[in-house]
């Protein structure tokens, strides 16, 4: 629609109109056939019941049947024909399920992370989602709370880097830019929401401004600068003040300072919460700072809609609500909603979802995103030999591997497993499967679902006959795969933990087969990082496949048996124990450094009990291959260094290799961390190829933030370091 023709609509809308487009409700206020109905919103407190038929947009409904009569009914029966916007919790793929965030950015492959949001774009785009809430950009560094998995990373630079490759592949770029097969992103949770105190869930946020402007905008910043539309309020309040209530997180830092000018919606009901957190008086107190923060959508309450309306009596939130209408207009006419309503819907074809070229790219992240921790020679397995596999744990059969948010339009049903992945490639004599413990105590948390767990997941069994079978089976076998961790509710939103280890039963598994001594190869399925000191010296082969995604058990496969090659890079450190939390590489030196401190060894920085080191820490990744590299030059002008480095595959086997470069050591006003990434490159090498690679270093990455967020730069020395699968290389620089 022509800006001049959405400007005479927006004329026309009263103040409850208006109103009306800035809530956000679930879709459950309609039933299955379109139709409208009150009952589930009756408890949200409306004073006087919107027009429902006006209001902005709804959120996960993923079935595109719904979605098309929804809308349907909503354009019959609404006076201005306002279609509806359909947003949904489409965190990591529609019904491709890719492997979770955490491990996705590990692969340090931009393009291919690009491309899995392609699909998930796709298959949004054919079910009539216009908007994903995603990608999640809070920075963590702390593995206790659960939203890790959805997470990049500890790390800013691969967070950002993550930031734009999903949203470009979301949005779509240049004449395809949220064209047919692409939709809005929705980045969150703005902001800093990653860095709950004690890692409880929903914990207030302290942080110092620079380390907020250096490291924890940065992500945010990324994708705002990729053209995201939509971005998330936070739950948390961030030094004494709530984000959602935050103008000068919101006005100042979003719109202003990052030139944001999308659509801002609170997180789930983040607005009335303003009054519980003690900020707000009252609900229209409530109502007045979510909007003078800028804050357009209201999700899931009623306060926008109960306030809103006495409130715009003054000019100041008149405007304000009026910006916020106009900018969600503007999102419905960038999308193409006023010109097909239906967008998406008239084309559903299911046989676009979960194509074979999707669950291809699906197949690929799995590969690049599992993690090789250790492995003493026993990876990669033989297949059609004589080795004979006990494979331990309930993991190879299950279907529950997808990861906390994938239930939102996943299907567990759609996985294909470890064991059908091992089955392909084995000789069927080859291998022996035993479930070794229950993945969950009971069925019963599965309320109405409880039937259909049991039976994709088979029953519950008594633990000390699961273990002794385990232990009969392993005897007879050569090796032992074992598959141990998280079951998928233990991560996700509201799954903080304060013991980070394996459950005991678990534990005890591990300890009774390693008795047997024969090698043991594990596999850990987990959102999070976990603490594995205890456990970790059984294994002869660790890998952490997190949750891998619909073709997990292909991607495994493929790596156990070495048609692929691991390549993956840890995104966030293992602590030792849950003490060290949190644990990061990129921290700061204290005064009195453990290495290279004058004092004596007890007035050092560091703990009495346990290193300071975590156990895994950030960058840890192992491959098949053995590669090296070698600084050769490096070059600078007035914008950037180029560099150049050989790199070489001194081994029999092909594989991915992401060099990794830091910067380290250098004085500055604000001190900065004693190292951190700035680059990443992601080559193909051949066995024993050589190669000479180079790589180009923008000089705004030697630039920081102070606690006012101005920004410095310091001319002087620097120093690069190549980082090849831990073997580290500096080369000292000078930058004028
Ligand atoms: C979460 C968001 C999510 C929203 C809608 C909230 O509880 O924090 O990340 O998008 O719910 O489901």
């Amino acid at each position: 629609m022509e800006e001049q023709k959405l400007k005479e609509l927006f004329d026309s809308l009263s103040i409850d109109d208006k109103v009306s487009q800035t809530i956000q409700l679930n879709g459950d206020l309609f039933v299955e056939s379109g139709v409208m109905t009150t009952g589930p919103v009756k408890d949200l407190g409306f004073k006087k019941e919107p027009n429902f038929y006006e209001i902005g947009s709804i959120y996960n409904v993923n079935d595109y049947q719904k979605l098309y009569q929804i809308q349907k009914d909503v354009l019959t029966n609404s006076s201005h024909k306002i279609p509806l916007l359909f947003m949904s919790d489409i965190i990591y793929g529609f019904r491709t399920i890719f492997p979770i965030p955490l491990a996705q950015a590990g692969s340090y492959d931009f393009d291919l992370i690009q491309q899995a949001a392609e699909v998930s774009a796709k298959e949004s785009y054919l079910n009539g989602i216009h908007v994903v809430f995603s990608p999640m950009l809070d920075l963590v560094r702390d593995p206790r709370w659960g939203r890790v998995m959805e997470s990049p990373g500890e790390d800013v630079y691969t967070s950002k880097q993550f930031a734009k490759s999903v949203v470009n592949g979301y949005q779509g770029e240049k004449e395809m830019y949220l064209k047919e097969n692409h939709v809005a992103a929705c980045i969150k949770h703005f902001a800093a929401y990653g860095a709950p105190e004690s890692g409880r869930e929903y914990n207030q946020v302290e942080l110092s401004n620079q380390k907020l402007f250096n490291e924890y905008l940065q992500p945010y910043q990324a994708a705002v600068e990729a053209n995201c539309e939509l971005v998330m309020t936070a739950f948390n309040l961030l030094n004494g003040v709530p984000a959602t209530g935050n103008q000068w997180l919101n006005q100042t830092i979003l719109r202003e300072r990052f030139g944001f000018n999308g659509v801002l919606v609170s997180d789930y009901a983040a607005i009335a919460e303003l009054e519980t957190h003690g900020f707000a008086k009252d609900s229209e107190d409530a109502a007045k700072k979510a909007l003078l923060a800028g804050v357009d959508l209201d999700m899931m309450t009623a306060t926008y809609a109960n306030g809103l309306p006495e409130l715009v009596k003054k000019s100041e939130f008149a405007k304000r609500l009026d910006e916020a209408v106009w900018r969600i207009l503007v999102l419905k006419n960038k999308l193409g909603l006023f010109e097909d309503p239906f967008r998406g819907l008239t084309q559903v074809n299911t046989g676009e979802i979960l194509t074979q070229e999707a669950k291809d790219i699906a197949t690929q992240l799995v590969e690049k995103s599992c993690v090789l921790l250790k492995n003493k020679s026993l990876l990669p397995l033989k297949p059609k030999s004589n080795q004979k596999i006990a494979v331990v744990g309930p993991y190879a059969d299950s279907h529950f591997t997808l990861g906390f948010w994938a239930s939102v339009s996943g299907k567990s049903s759609d996985v294909f497993t470890l064991k059908a992945g091992l089955l392909e490639q084995f000789d069927e004599e080859q291998l022996f499967f035993t479930r070794g413990f229950n993945l969950y105590e009971s069925y019963e948390q599965f309320g109405p679902l409880k039937a259909g767990f049991e039976q994709l997941n088979g029953p519950i069994e008594e633990e000390s006959f699961l273990l002794q079978q385990a232990i009969e089976q392993a005897e007879a076998a050569d090796v032992i795969l074992l598959t141990i961790g998280e079951q998928f509710l233990e991560s996700g939103e509201g799954a903080s933990k304060t013991n980070l280890q394996l459950p005991e039963k678990q534990i005890r598994l591990i300890k009774e087969l390693a008795e047997l001594n024969k090698p043991i190869i594990g596999l850990l399925y987990t959102g999070r990082p976990l603490v594995l000191t205890e456990v970790e010296k059984y294994f002869d082969s660790l890998l952490v496949v997190w949750f891998p995604g619909v073709m997990g058990g292909k991607g495994i496969t493929n790596l156990l048996t070495g048609r692929a090659n691991p390549s993956a890079r840890l995104t966030m450190s293992f602590p030792k124990n849950e003490g060290q939390i949190p644990v990061y590489y990129a921290q700061t030196s204290t005064g009195r450094p453990l290495a290279d401190s004058t004092h004596s060894e007890r007035f050092v920085s560091k703990y009495i009990d346990a290193p300071n080191e975590p156990l895994f820490s950030f960058g840890t990744g192992l491959s098949y291959a053995t590669f090296a590299g070698h600084w050769q030059s490096a070059k600078g002008n007035e914008e950037m260094i180029r560099c150049s480095y050989e790199l070489k595959n001194r081994s029999e086997h092909d594989g991915w290799i992401t060099p990794q470069i830091y910067l380290l050591n250098y004085s500055a006003e604000i001190v900065q961390p004693i190292k951190r990434l700035i680059a990443t490159q992601h080559f193909f090498l051949k066995a024993n190829e050589q190669k000479v690679m180079t790589v180009e270093i923008p000089k705004t990455v030697f630039t920081y933030f102070d606690n006012q967020g101005d920004l410095h730069f310091d001319a002087g020395e620097y120093v690069l370091q190549l980082d090849i699968l831990g073997k580290q290389e500096n080369l000292p620089i000078k930058i004028s």
